[in-house]
């Protein structure tokens, strides 16, 4: 059964993978489309088209054309982009309920977190999801979405706000996935609650030779271009699991944020960049301002807060244990601590395989580890979820042992 939950998170996983591609991949094109379109000739603004682009793509030139309102007879087929949206989202959520429901004790609580009981962490993913949603569905109802930088601002105080949230809330590593989930739920929920309804109205009303309501147009397009600044910073948490000294950091949550400010500021060079407009200060602030996320994150210690408090009765502990027994100590918490997950055949009951691959069941295999054990570690990320009860003194040996017993550094 294990092992068909193992195959049951590949699954959505790669199928989540795929409709993102997809999803991302038709918005990233439309948004180039649309700024890229130019100014038709004569004969074709009679047709009433209003931009004009030509393209070669796969051995063949494409001639697009954005009508102003209908073309002189609607087509047969015409089509429409929603399920690259709607399958992403639900096979994101699939995988949610797989990884971080199913196995909520050791994903979703987190060794700190207000919350300690599997069930209750589920129903406050749920009630953070749905509730985030709620507030920016309401944002968007407010006078604020028509001026430009301050709903932007605005956005961002809710995701700082959320994102310290979701760091009490749940594990940090979930933490993450949380903030990430939040804002693509919003991205589906634009195309749902707006886009669509937006564009079946528009189709209806040309159809019938009626004027389509401008605004709601505008308002979709409005919906449409948040989605494409929040991109880049979804596929950023989407992938943060593999990073643990970013969300494992004392200020992960304060990190994710400013990476995310970059990342959607890096975005608005490419959208200046279609249109012509070439800002290049743009695209360098936005990838200073990433690195020197980088740098104080690498030169700030992770997590203090933990090490310290251990530290101190462990270094007087330590100087007692000789070489040979502090040896042994190390290695019956690996037994204790990290082979019951981390070993060819887990004993630990919800692992088929060594998570992430890793063996950690000998003095050896931690050695090979050590840079990221130590990471892994220091943060409270391993063991996942301190479901052994690792305590502070004996996670301090741990990392005293792998700082002077380092392989990789
Ligand atoms: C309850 C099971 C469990 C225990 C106990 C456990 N781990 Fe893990 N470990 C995991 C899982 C699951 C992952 C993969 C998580 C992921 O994909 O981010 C993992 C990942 C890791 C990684 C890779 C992290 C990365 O992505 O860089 C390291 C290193 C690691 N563990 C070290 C340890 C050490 C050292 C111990 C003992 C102190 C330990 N683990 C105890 C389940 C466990």
């Amino acid at each position: 059964m294990t092992t068909f939950i193992e195959w049951l998170n590949l699954g959505f996983r790669w199928f989540h993978v795929v409709a993102a591609i997809a999803w991302i991949g038709a918005s990233f094109y439309f948004i180039w489309l649309d700024l890229s379109l130019r100014e038709p000739p004569k004969w074709k603004k009679d047709k009433g088209v209003k931009g004009d682009l030509w393209a070669i793509h796969g051995g063949g030139i494409y001639e697009v054309a954005k009508y102003q309102l209908r073309p002189e007879e609607m087509p047969k087929t015409l089509h429409w982009f929603k399920w690259e949206a709607y399958s992403t989202w639900l096979s994101g959520t699939a995988l949610l309920v797989v990884l971080y429901y199913l196995q909520a004790q050791s994903y979703l609580v987190g060794p700190d977190t207000w919350i300690q009981s599997a069930n209750l962490a589920i129903a406050a993913s749920v009630g953070f999801i749905v509730g985030a949603q709620l507030i920016y569905e309401l944002l968007l109802r407010t006078p604020l979405v028509k001026k430009g930088l301050a709903f932007a601002l605005s956005l961002v105080v809710l995701i700082t706000i959320a994102s310290w949230l979701a760091h009490n809330l749940f594990s940090a590593r979930a933490a993450y996935l949380h903030v990430g989930a939040m804002m693509a739920t919003w991205m589906a929920g634009n195309v749902f609650w707006g886009i669509m309804p937006a564009q079946r109205k528009f189709v209806d009303a040309v159809s019938n030779n009626q004027t389509p309501d401008e605004n709601l147009a505008l308002f979709a397009k409005l919906r449409s271009t948040h989605n494409n600044y929040l991109t880049l910073p979804v596929i950023f948490c989407m992938i943060s699991n593999h990073y643990p000294f970013v969300y494992g950091h004392e200020f992960g949550w304060l990190a994710i944020v400013a990476i995310g400010c970059f990342l959607a500021w890096g975005r608005h060079y490419f959208n200046l960049k279609h249109t012509g407009s070439k800002q290049p200060l743009i695209a360098i602030s936005s990838l200073c301002g990433l690195v020197l996320v980088a740098l104080t994150l690498s030169l700030t210690k992770p997590e203090t807060s933990l090490v310290s408090d251990a530290s101190a009765p462990t270094s007087a502990a330590q100087s007692q244990l000789d070489q040979a027994k502090l040896t042994v100590k190390v290695d019956q918490l690996i037994q204790q601590h990290c082979a019951n997950c981390h070993s060819q055949a887990p004993t630990q009951p919800g692992f088929a395989a060594p998570p992430a691959g890793i063996i950690i069941d000998s003095l050896e295999s931690l050695t090979q580890q050590s840079a990221k054990a130590h990471v892994a570690i220091q943060s409270g990320y391993m063991p996942l979820g301190n479901m052994t009860q690792l305590s502070d003194s004996d996670r301090a040996i741990l990392l005293n042992w792998l700082a002077t017993n380092n392989a990789t550094e």
